[in-house]
């Protein structure tokens, strides 16, 4: 059985991880767990971009040599994912000799079979970019730090592939996603497409990997990046493996990288004659005052900053359920907190003890008699269609849909009041309690994925094990647990 196979860009090492880079990682990873919660295996793969221009600017910035900062920078992302609790499949580094040494063997097959050539090229490069650009996008004036370039060098035949990979884009509504993106690559492919340049030569950059064919030359760093989605799952190297994992089910990317991706990787997959992803999917981005969040711009929030304050679960949180996936999203401090309060502490936090307390005053902490599997609430639940929502990559609707439940069973306590029924008639609230609290546990368990610990911490108190999201896992006559604060409010 082919695993569901998620990527996240690797990430650049010029500089150390920021909310963007854990948003896209936090967004993988919870794709993946809401995956295994509806019992699909996956496959998650994430790393770094150790080669290039602004890798090798940076290393010397800091009186490095290449490879020590990328190993100096690597533990700052890996303790960033373990605090985030990512739980990734695999964590690639191009630098590692697995994927330098498939990359070369890509190079070669690429050249031999006649789509690698040699000529004289002229034009503007973008650093900040990492890739060439064309006169209309220097005309533009949105490119940073630009130069001209005047070289000899390789080139892929990237053109030779711009017709087929046209009629892939139109016929394949899920191939580039949202559609918004999808139009905008059709706006850029309506142009001739040049061939790619895919070498530098040494004299200018050393920081990369050597062409087989000519040492005197290293590949470009995007050709490099882009085949670790294939080197990972060892391509040309373990066909059983390849076969378990690729094509990628999703590339999650940001909307800075939408051409690398659905324009070079493509080409690059149609060269190889390899199937091409199922998704590129690409995000917005997360802005402070307007602008977005990045390493260049000085205007980044740090992830560990707010782990430390407020706790991973409530960081997970905000970011899966704030991003309109496909949108941009504004990050402040206000609309964090305002989201903490209402949906965590309020909604969720204050159902979680008062369901709990409510069994453990009056029930003396043993989960009550029910044996009522039709009742508002369980009705209720079967509107949550997880792999719909997650088919339709809509994250921040399907959080959304568990919270609407989460809401409805406040409003279900609301209605039935088992405080005062309790005193009329002990059956019937015990009833509404355990109806309460089994749809708290499946609401729990649902938003596991974005709040793995958290999650835990409720199950815990409700006594539950079972990880079933079928009505009646809480078994009546067990025992609840300890009753602690969840999500204790945030007070300014
Ligand atoms: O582009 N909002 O690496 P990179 C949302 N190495 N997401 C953001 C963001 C923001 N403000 N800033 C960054 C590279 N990201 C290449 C990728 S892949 C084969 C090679 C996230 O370090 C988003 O996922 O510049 C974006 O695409 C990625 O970080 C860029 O990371
Ligand atoms: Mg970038």
């Amino acid at each position: 059985m082919k695993n569901y196979y998620i990527t996240t860009p690797i990430y650049y090492v010029n500089d150390k991880p920021h909310i963007g880079h854990a948003y896209t990682t936090i967004l993988a990873d919870t794709l993946s767990r809401f995956r295994q919660l509806i019992n699909q295996k996956t496959f998650f793969l994430t790393g770094l971009d150790e080669h290039g221009l602004k890798v090798q600017q940076a290393a010397e910035k800091n009186g490095a040599n290449p490879q020590d900062h990328c190993d100096t920078m690597a533990p700052a992302f890996l303790e960033l994912w373990k605090r985030l609790n990512i739980q990734y499949s695999d964590f690639i580094r191009t630098t590692e000799e697995r994927h330098v040494k498939i990359v070369q063997n890509i190079l070669t097959e690429v050249y031999n079979n006649g789509d690698i050539y040699k000529d004289k090229y002229e034009g503007w490069y973008s650093i900040a970019e990492e890739r060439f650009i064309t006169k209309k996008e220097l005309d533009s004036g949105l490119f940073r730090d630009v130069k001209k370039i005047e070289e000899e060098n390789y080139f892929f035949k990237m053109s030779k592939y711009q017709d087929q990979l046209i009629k892939k884009i139109e016929d394949d509504k899920e191939f580039i996603q949202p559609s918004t993106r999808k139009n905008e690559v059709l706006g850029f492919l309506k142009q001739d497409l040049s061939d790619l340049c895919i070498s530098r030569p040494k004299t200018r950059l050393e920081w990369g990997i050597e062409i087989p064919f000519d040492k005197d030359y290293v590949t470009y760093v995007w050709f490099d990046a882009l085949i670790n989605y294939i080197s990972s799952p060892k391509y040309s190297e373990d066909k059983n493996n390849f076969e378990e994992n690729w094509p990628a089910d999703v590339h999650l990317i940001g909307k800075d990288i939408l051409t690398t991706h659905s324009v070079y990787w493509p080409t690059m997959l149609m060269s190889l004659d390899l199937p091409l992803p199922k998704t590129i999917f690409a995000h917005g981005w997360w802005l402070t005052d307007e602008e977005k969040m990045s390493k260049s711009l000085g205007n980044i929030i740090s992830p560990l900053m707010l782990i430390d304050e407020f706790g991973v679960d409530s960081v997970r949180y905000y970011l899966m359920s704030e991003m309109v996936l496909g949108l941009d999203a504004t990050f402040s401090m206000d609309s964090f907190i305002k989201r903490y309060n209402s949906d965590l502490a309020n909604d969720l936090g204050n159902l979680v003890s008062r369901v709990s307390t409510l069994i453990d005053k009056n029930f003396d902490g043993i989960i009550p008699q029910c044996n009522d599997d039709k009742n508002d609430l369980s009705n209720q639940l079967s509107n949550i269609d997880i792999e719909e929502k997650l088919n339709t990559f809509k994250m921040d609707g399907l959080i959304q849909s568990i919270m609407d439940f989460v809401r409805s069973i406040n409003v279900y306590m609301e209605k039935n009041q088992p405080w005062k029924l309790v005193k009329e008639d002990k059956d019937l609230a015990g009833i509404v309690l355990y109806n309460a609290a089994e749809s708290l546990r499946i609401a729990t368990l649902m938003l596991s994925p974005v709040m793995p610990q958290k999650s835990q911490e409720i199950l815990d108190t409700l006594g539950s094990n079972d990880s079933s999201l079928e009505w009646g896992g809480l078994k009546s006559g067990e025992k609840i647990g300890s009753i602690n604060p969840i999500f204790p409010r945030i007070v300014k």
